[in-house]
C-alpha cells in the first residue's frame, strides 16, 4: 500500500522538521510502557504529553482534547483552558456544531498554529467525493486553519470510496498531514483496506473500561493504524467515576479513577480524548504521567469489560 506520495513526503518532512512539535523535548514520563502501535518517543522525566509516531511518520499527542457536546462560549471558553493546560490535540467534528468555536479558540490561546494538532471529521452527509472536497473546505473556513492535522470519516456510511478518495488527494496536496476514519469495524475497515492508496493512520472508535474492544484492538495493532479512543470514561455512564475497582486502584496511586482510566488507555498504547468543561477536571485529565498501573491494576480493570457499546443508539 502507498501511503506516501514523494512530493508530499517532502513538503510534510519540512513541516515536522518546523514544527515545535517534532522539536519539543514533550516525550517524556512514560513508566513501563507497553508495546504500543507506533513509537512512543520518550526521556526519563515527565514534563508532559508524549508523542506517538504515526503509519505515515507524523506524531501526534497520545493524549488529546474532545469537544463532543460542547457549545458556545462554554467550548471556546474550555479549548482555550485545555490549550493552557498544556493539551495540544484538539478534536472536533463537523457534526458537533462547535467547529467555530474550536477556531476561535484556537486563535485566542495565542499558541503556534504549528504547535497544534487539529482534528476534525466529514459527517456522512458529506460522503462522496465532491461532497466531501465540499465538507472538508467549509471546516477549514470555520475553524479558521490553513490545513488540517488529521481528518477522518466519522462513521462509515454512504459513499465511502469517494470520500476516502477525496481525502487521499486533500492528504497528497498537503492540506490534511493526515487522513483516518472513526467507527469503523474490522470488516469496514478491511473493505477499505482493499482499495486504499493511502493506509489509515488512525481508527477512533467508542473504547473504555465497559467497552476494551479487544478484537479491534488486536486487528489495528496489526495494520499499524493507531486506535484512538472515543468516551474514554465511557461519559460516566454505569457509575464509572464511581466503579469499585476504578475506586480502589486510585486510592492506591493517590489518584481519581478518571486519571485511572486514562493512565490505563494510555499503557495500553491508546491516544485518548476525554472531554471536560471544568478546569479543575481539564487539569486533572492531564496528570497521568507521573504514575503507572502495576499488572494487578491492569488486570483488574480488564475484568471490568462488558465487551458491548455503552451508547447503542449511535451505532
Ligand atoms: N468519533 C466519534 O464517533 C465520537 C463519538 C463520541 C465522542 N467522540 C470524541 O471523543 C471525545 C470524548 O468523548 P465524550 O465527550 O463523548 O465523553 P468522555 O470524555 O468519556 O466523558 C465526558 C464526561 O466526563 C466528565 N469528566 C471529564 N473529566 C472528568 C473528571 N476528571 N472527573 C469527573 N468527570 C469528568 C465530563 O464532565 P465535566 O464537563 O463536568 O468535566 C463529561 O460529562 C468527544 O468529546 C469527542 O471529541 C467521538
Amino acid at each position: 500500500m502507498n501511503s506516501q506520495n514523494p512530493k508530499n513526503e517532502i513538503s510534510r518532512r519540512k513541516f515536522l522538521q518546523n514544527s515545535s512539535l517534532a522539536t519539543a523535548g514533550i516525550y517524556l514520563g512514560i513508566l513501563g510502557m507497553p508495546k504500543l502501535f507506533g513509537n512512543v518517543l520518550m526521556d526519563k522525566e515527565p514534563k508532559g504529553i508524549p508523542d506517538v509516531k504515526l503509519n505515515n511518520g507524523l506524531k501526534m499527542p497520545m493524549l488529546g482534547f474532545g469537544t463532543y457536546g460542547l457549545s458556545g462560549e462554554i467550548c471556546q471558553k474550555s479549548v482555550v483552558e485545555a490549550i493552557s493546560a498544556g493539551y495540544r490535540l484538539i478534536d472536533t467534528a463537523k457534526v458537533y456544531g462547535n467547529e467555530i468555536e474550536v477556531g476561535k479558540a484556537i486563535k485566542q490561546s495565542g499558541i503556534d498554529r504549528k504547535q497544534l494538532f487539529v482534528t476534525s471529521k466529514l459527517w456522512v452527509d458529506d460522503a462522496g467525493y465532491e461532497n466531501a472536497k465540499k465538507g472538508f473546505e467549509e471546516t477549514l473556513r470555520k475553524l479558521q486553519v490553513e490545513y488540517l492535522d488529521l481528518y477522518l470519516i466519522h462513521r462509515p456510511r454512504g459513499d465511502v470510496k469517494g470520500s476516502w478518495k477525496a481525502m487521499e488527494e486533500l492528504y497528497k496536496a498537503g492540506k490534511i498531514r493526515a487522513i483516518g476514519i472513526s467507527n469503523f469495524d474490522p470488516a469496514q475497515l478491511a473493505d477499505l483496506l482493499s482499495y486504499a492508496q493511502v493506509k489509515p493512520v488512525v481508527n477512533q472508535i467508542e473504547t473504555h473500561a465497559y467497552f476494551q474492544q479487544s478484537n479491534d484492538y488486536k486487528v489495528l495493532k496489526q495494520h499499524t493504524i493507531q486506535m484512538q479512543a472515543w468516551a474514554p470514561f465511557a461519559e460516566g455512564s454505569n457509575g464509572l467515576f464511581t466503579n469499585e475497582t476504578l475506586t480502589q486502584i486510585a486510592k492506591k496511586h493517590g489518584k481519581t479513577t478518571a486519571q485511572v482510566s486514562l493512565r490505563w488507555h494510555y499503557q495500553r498504547g491508546i491516544v485518548a480524548i476525554p472531554r471536560s468543561s471544568q478546569k479543575a477536571h481539564i487539569i486533572e485529565n492531564l496528570d497521568i504521567f507521573n504514575f503507572k498501573l502495576d499488572d494487578a491494576d491492569m488486570k483488574a480493570i480488564e475484568k471490568l469489560d462488558l465487551n458491548r457499546t455503552q451508547f447503542p443508539e449511535w451505532s
